[in-house]
Parts: C-alpha cells; structure tokens; sequence
C-alpha cells in the first residue's frame, strides 16, 4: 500500500482523522511550550529597568483610569519605519514591572513607549488640558480635571504593597517610605531626596505640575517622563553586539 492509499483510510474515517489531527497539533504545541519550561525566564535582564516610583505607579494608574490605551500603544515593534519614528524596538524588560502591561493594540495616536523626555513638563501641561493648544488638528480629548485634581495617595502604598505581591520587588523600606518618596519626587529639595534616589536610582524629581501641588496631573506627567528612558541603549547594543 502506498502512503496515499494509506492516507485514504484517514480520510474516510472521520473519527482516525480527528485522532489523527490532535496527535499532529500537539506535536506542533510541544515543541513550542516545552522549552519554555526549561528557561529560568524568558525575559532578557536589562541594566537599567527598576521598579516604578509610588508617583510613577499613581500616574500609571491614571493613564489606566482614563484608558489612554485605547488610543495609544506602548510597544515598538522590530520594523524600520517604527524605529525609525519612535526609537529602539521594545525589549521584554522595559515592561516586565507592568501590571497589568499597557502595550495596547490600536493606534489612533502615536505609541508612548519611548515619550518620555520627548516634551518638556510645560507641553504635557497643556497638551492634557487641551491637546489643540499645542496640536491644532488633534483629536485627542482633553484632561483638564487632572489640574485641579488633588491626587488621592491614600491606597497608594496597597497599590505598591499588590505590585510586589505579583512579583515585581519592592523592598520594605520602599513600602514603609511611599508617602515620602512621592514629596521627594515632587521636590528635588526635599529632605528625604537623598534617600529617593537611593531608593529608585535615576528617577527624576522635580515639580511636574510646575505648580508646587501634587495632582493627577503632576503623576501622570511623572509617568509619561519616565516612559522609555531607564535603558541607556548605547550600552545594551554595545553588550548586545559584543556577544
Ligand atoms: C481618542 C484617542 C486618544 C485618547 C483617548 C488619548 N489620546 Fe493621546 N493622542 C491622540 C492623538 C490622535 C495624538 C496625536 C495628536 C496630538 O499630539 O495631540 C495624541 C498624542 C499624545 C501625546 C503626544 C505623543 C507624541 O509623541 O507626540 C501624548 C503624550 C499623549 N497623547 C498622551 C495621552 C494620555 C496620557 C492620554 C490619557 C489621559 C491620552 N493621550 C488619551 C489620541 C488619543
């Protein structure tokens, strides 16, 4: 019998078939899940990359709030035309402290992953207040709220206390320090500022909000700031070409 003969006796049972269809599926599925479980992580380290900041993390859960992810992606895809728009493609450890992660899956705006530091404070100020002052034909809606919105910190240290509890590693001290770690951000003087960057290395402080007042809005700038620029990517290609 020749392997098409025997190939007819598949196709007039339908029952062989569909035994014979999962057998060759799961082949499939194995060979891409099982190595899986003999990686330690499947997330390359990256120098740089730290947990948010509690004002970070506030603005973040801002930008969830108002579902800013509805419009805007956070994810840089290997392709030319986007790097060449946006910057380096995303790498697995820039979000691994996301929960949930923010890549989205529409664009009707540009992606964010790499906004931070593209703008100063003053343009985010009025571009969330009203996104025409600053892009005339834009179809973003506007914030204005968040300005006037005093920034509610009272759950803020169980939000901190629920990112660590799904993996990423908060130490005590930055648990028992959230409320002082959101005044140092807000202003570089302060007397915990020390203690801040020894707590989250490289984080920016400074009066976001321009105002002295910690609002939404100062978060949710400190967030957008913050976006794309804890890898120094003249490093990580260096060590990545090295290899
Ligand atoms: C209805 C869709 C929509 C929503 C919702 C939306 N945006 Fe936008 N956004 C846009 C569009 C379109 C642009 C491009 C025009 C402009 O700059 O205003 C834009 C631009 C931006 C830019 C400038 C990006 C760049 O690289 O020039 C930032 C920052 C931004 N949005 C932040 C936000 C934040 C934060 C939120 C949530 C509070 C938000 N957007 C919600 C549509 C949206």
């Amino acid at each position: 019998m020749s392997i098409m003969e025997k190939h007819v006796v598949l196709e007039k049972n339908s029952i062989l078939l569909v035994i014979a269809i999962i057998i060759v599926v799961a082949i499939g599925g194995l060979v891409e899940i099982v190595p899986l479980f003999y990686l330690k992580s499947t997330i390359e380290k990256v120098e740089g990359v730290r947990p948010y900041t509690p004002l970070e993390l506030a603005g973040r859960n801002i930008y969830i709030r108002e579902g800013c992810y509805n419009c805007h992606s956070q994810m840089i895809r290997p392709l030319r035309d986007e790097i060449e728009r946006y910057g380096h493609f995303s790498l697995a450890a820039e979000s691994m402290y996301d929960h949930p992660f923010q890549w989205g899956s529409k664009r009707t705006g540009p992606d964010l992953a790499r906004v931070g530091t593209k703008y100063s404070d003053q343009w985010h100020r009025e571009h969330l207040a009203n996104p025409r002052a600053v892009v005339p034909d834009s179809i973003m809606p506007g914030y204005p709220f968040l300005a006037t919105t005093e920034l509610d910190t009272r759950h803020l240290a169980d939000v901190v206390k629920t990112n660590r509890f799904v993996g990423v590693p908060y130490t005590d001290e930055q648990i028992a320090n959230v409320d002082a770690d959101v005044a140092a951000q807000v202003n570089p003087d302060d007397k915990e500022a020390k203690a801040f960057a020894a707590r989250y290395p490289k984080a920016v402080a400074r009066d976001f909000s321009g105002d002295g007042k910690v609002t939404e809005l100062t978060a949710l700038i400190a967030y957008l700031q913050m976006l794309g620029t804890l890898v120094d990517f003249k490093i990580y290609d260096d060590k990545a070409n090295a290899r």
